[in-house]
């Protein structure tokens, strides 16, 4: 088996920047790269937003947009990181996903996180995010992570335990990405490497 980096497609639903969206997307991805070899992608809603909000249907999108569309579609995995708006994610963040092909997300691994002003609103993950990919026939991983306003300092992960359960929820999805894409493990280190 040759070993090659995993594709991961990160989406942020954020409409505004600087997003604390973002910094968790950022810390959902550093541990998958401590325990993975993976090429990232990362698509912004602000990036997209004023052709996202005009595009009606996929065969008329503009260049960028499709360009992140076929990202998207082409994911090995997909981590997904959506704040909260009126207790579910934005119209435009399900716009997006309204233009992806039907097909395309079939037995692709979802991560699914979000932020929130409100630990009530935590549920976004189980009643929003995972029947959207559910839909797509995706493999939404077991374990998602929500994090609150008050656990993100200058848009970045603070809280300890923020940070940990970033940790379990990579740790557990790590299984089931490698049985899905074996190739993508860490190399083990060499003897010359262990001798230093
Ligand atoms: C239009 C709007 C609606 C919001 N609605 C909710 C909500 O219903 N529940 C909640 O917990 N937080 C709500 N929030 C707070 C955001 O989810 C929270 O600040 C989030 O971390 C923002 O993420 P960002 O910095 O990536 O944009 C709302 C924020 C905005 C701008």
């Amino acid at each position: 088996m040759t070993l090659r980096p995993l594709k991961v497609v990160a989406v942020c639903g954020s409409l505004q920047s600087p997003s604390k969206s973002l910094g968790l997307l950022d810390a959902i991805v550093d541990e998958l790269g401590a325990r993975l070899e993976i090429e990232t992608t990362v698509i912004s809603l602000t990036d997209l937003a004023p052709t996202l909000a005009g595009s009606f249907s996929r065969n008329v999108v503009d260049p960028r947009l499709e360009e992140a569309l076929q990202e998207i579609e082409s994911a090995e995995l997909l981590v997904v990181v959506s704040p909260v708006y009126r207790a579910a994610f934005s119209g435009l963040f399900k716009h997006l996903f309204d233009l992806v092909n039907q097909r395309a997300l079939e037995g692709t691994p979802v991560l699914l996180a979000a932020t929130g002003g409100s630990e009530r609103h935590s549920l976004i993950l189980e009643h929003h995010l995972r029947p959207l990919f559910s839909f797509f026939q995706a493999v939404t991983l077991p374990l998602g992570v929500y994090g609150v306003e008050s656990e993100f300092e200058n848009y970045r992960v603070a809280s300890p335990t923020l940070q940990e359960r970033v940790e379990r929820t990579v740790e557990r999805a790590i299984p089931l990405i490698l049985h899905l894409h074996p190739e993508a493990s860490k190399a083990l280190p060499t003897a010359a490497a262990q001798q230093g």
